[in-house]
């Protein structure tokens, strides 16, 4: 629609992004409002809503297709100052573009590189959102160039000192973009339903190296200035960038790891499966689709396992066990490439579809890599995990929180990312797998794959497709229960697959030999990760002090150099009072910023008294080395 008339227009505007905001038919209820006094109005405006409860953006009026960013990286004011150019397309009534952000000054917005201002509009911030960013497009606009700088505590980028690092000489910078927080670095239209190709050039101190979710330099330049690009389309919360004192290391000829020189080695060692592990997941699935794939092993301060930046996965450096057994996060963030990077979900209602599909395919790589029992270990501890999960939440009465599809309106999308939307999701799919034939569903999931690639698909799509495949391929008409049982009702369907664990067989006679007699323990054994995890939490629940300093000297756990063991084992120690293990729990914690650590060690301590007390204390010297996903998520946990 278009008002000829200034001040319908400006009226227009005003009322437009408020009631944007608002989430509201808005162009349907500004053009009844503005009807009356407007006389040169077109035609009649189509309905526009988003049905991403998450972004403000309006993509079926105007959507984003490029950008260009350069940039600016200030490690001393802690602020990045770039131009975002975007290439958009819109519908020819549309006559605004609505931007996310989040704390960005935005200093100008223009139609092209040094052309005629746009006028635009900042809404009024919401906590969790942020601030739609509207700009009004007259019908011939192609580019909308936005001038603006971050804030030093944008929610995505970490800045760190160069005593957060494992060369303690430079500073590092890195950004967390999923689910919602790109937002807070680029203006963008932040819904994983919409795609755009990138390109860009930062500019670092010369001492450091600059990395992107893009084709990536290998070493640093004299100039300080980086370019990339990243030619297949990519939604908002694939965003990443990484700057630091950054070496590289190539594994195979398409496949190396990135990390601060003094890690690299070790980091290559570590991950040394790769190019197997790409070859495996195509063998299973279809081709990689992104050129290079790439590791960084970020600082500790790094609040994931992993993170799927395409060509780019940033990885915790907790993965460094030194023996290669926590590599099965490395086939997690791989399997991304196709489960989630190129077949995304819609909305983060749907973000069961991302992570149930990557854990199942994350399965199949290892046991394709590493054998049938190896797989069922981690399946077993996956479902003993998922089994925990759906007994806290019922008891916290977010039992709805057990179904699959979820709906977040008004909820931070972090609440989706428990066991549910992993290990539920997972066994889902492996029970279509067992009930109709691996076959089958290898089959299914390759056409899914390519039939959907850079696409984005909700719940319901997924259920049409899997329906239809199966019926038109093998006749068979998947039942309704099945996709009711598992998507859309609490809890855990009767027909959940178990996994058959023969490698665990040991460890459970172990655990019952201890409960039998409080003390008798295996005088050797050669356990891997998978087998310590399984024993330690399957212990008796409580165990006095003489037990605890057996175990631990059992399993040397306290000494543990595997992040994995040593938390379910802090655990252990907190509920039973271990002092022993104290001073290791709190230097694990001020000097660890994965969440999936954080988290059931803190909620162990501020089950007690004391422990709160304890919880405060470490949390008051941890907190400045936590990313804000971490500090949102225990600030609210632990009052400082
Ligand atoms: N994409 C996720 C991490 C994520 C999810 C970040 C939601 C922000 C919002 C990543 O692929 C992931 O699942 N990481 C896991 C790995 C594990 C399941 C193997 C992690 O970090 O623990
Ligand atoms: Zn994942």
């Amino acid at each position: 629609m278009y008002f000829g008339q200034p001040f319908i227009r400006v009226a227009y505007f005003r009322a437009t992004i408020n009631l944007a905001m608002a989430k509201i038919s808005w162009s349907f209820i500004v053009f009844a409002l503005l009807f009356n006094q407007c006389t040169d109005v077109k035609k009649q405006p189509t309905e526009s809503k988003s049905t991403d409860p998450h972004s403000f953006s309006l993509p079926d009026d105007a959507r984003v297709k490029h950008l260009s960013w350069n940039a600016t990286v200030d490690f001393d004011t802690k602020i990045i100052n770039a131009v975002a150019t975007w290439d958009i397309e819109h519908s020819r009534d549309a006559d605004l573009i609505i931007f996310d952000t989040k704390n960005l000054t935005i200093k100008k917005v223009t139609a092209a590189d040094g052309g005629k201002p746009l006028e635009y509009r900042l809404a009024d911030p919401d906590s969790l959102l942020g601030q739609a960013l509207a700009v009004l497009i007259p019908p011939d606009t192609k580019k909308v160039v936005i001038e603006y700088q971050t804030s030093p505590d944008a929610e995505a980028l970490q800045w760190l000192s160069p005593s957060q690092t494992a060369g303690k000489k430079h500073p590092f910078l890195f950004t967390q973009s999923q689910a919602i927080l790109a937002r807070s670095w680029i203006p963008c239209q932040d819904s994983p339903a919409i795609r755009f190709t990138y390109d860009a050039e930062v500019h670092v101190p010369t001492e450091l190296l600059a990395l992107m979710s893009a084709a990536n330099p290998q070493q640093k330049n004299a100039s300080g200035i980086y370019k990339f690009e990243m030619r297949q389309p990519i939604p908002s919360y694939l965003l990443a960038l990484s700057v630091g004192d950054i070496a590289f290391k190539p594994v195979s000829a398409r496949a190396g790891v990135y990390a601060e020189p003094s890690v690299v080695e070790s980091a290559a060692w570590e991950f040394a499966d790769l190019e197997k592990m790409i070859a495996g997941a195509e063998a299973l699935y279809g081709k990689y689709a992104w050129d290079r794939y790439d590791v960084i092993v970020l600082p500790p301060s790094f609040p994931f396992g992993g993170m799927e930046n395409p060509r780019l996965t940033f990885v915790t450096p907790t993965l460094l066990a030194g023996d290669r057994s926590l590599t099965s996060v490395i086939a997690h963030e791989l399997a991304h490439s196709w489960s989630g990077n190129l077949v995304t979900n819609a909305t983060w209602n749907d973000f069961w579809l991302n992570e149930g599909f990557t854990v199942y395919f994350e399965h199949r790589i290892i046991e394709a890599l590493y054998g049938h029992e190896d797989a069922e270990m981690h399946a077993l501890l996956a479902l003993q995990d998922l089994k925990a999960t759906i007994d806290d939440l019922t008891a916290a009465n977010n039992i709805n929180d057990t179904k699959l599809r979820l709906d977040l309106k008004g909820r931070n999308p972090d609440d989706a990312v428990t066991d549910i939307a992993y290990n539920k999701g997972y066994f889902f799919l492996r029970s279509i797998e067992e009930k109709y034939g691996r076959d089958k569903f290898d089959a299914f999931v390759r056409d899914y794959f390519s039939g959907h690639s850079f696409q984005s698909v909700n719940t319901d799509l997924f259920v049409a497709a899997v329906k239809e495949y199966y019926s038109k391929n093998h006749s068979i008409t998947l039942p309704d229960t099945l996709f009711n049982n598992w998507i859309f009702t609490p809890g855990l369907p009767a027909d959940c697959p178990t996994p058959v664990a023969t490698k665990f067989a040991p460890i459970d006679s172990a655990l019952a030999t201890f409960a039998r007699d409080g003390k008798s323990l295996p005088a050797k054994v050669s356990w891997g990760t998978q087998e310590w995890l399984h024993f330690i939490k399957n212990l008796p629940d409580t165990l006095n002090v003489e037990q605890l300093s057996s175990l631990d000297k059992f399993g040397k756990l306290t000494a543990s150099g595997n992040a994995e063991i040593l938390t379910v084992w802090l655990v252990v120690a907190i509920k039973n009072n271990y002092a022993p293990a104290y001073p290791k729990l709190e230097q694990f914690l001020v000097n660890t910023g994965r969440r999936k650590f954080l988290s059931p060690l803190y909620n162990a301590l501020v089950k007690t008294p004391e422990g709160r007390e304890r919880a405060a204390e470490i949390y008051r010297k941890a907190r400045p080395n936590y990313h804000f996903v971490a500090t949102s998520t225990f600030d609210t946990l632990i009052p400082l």
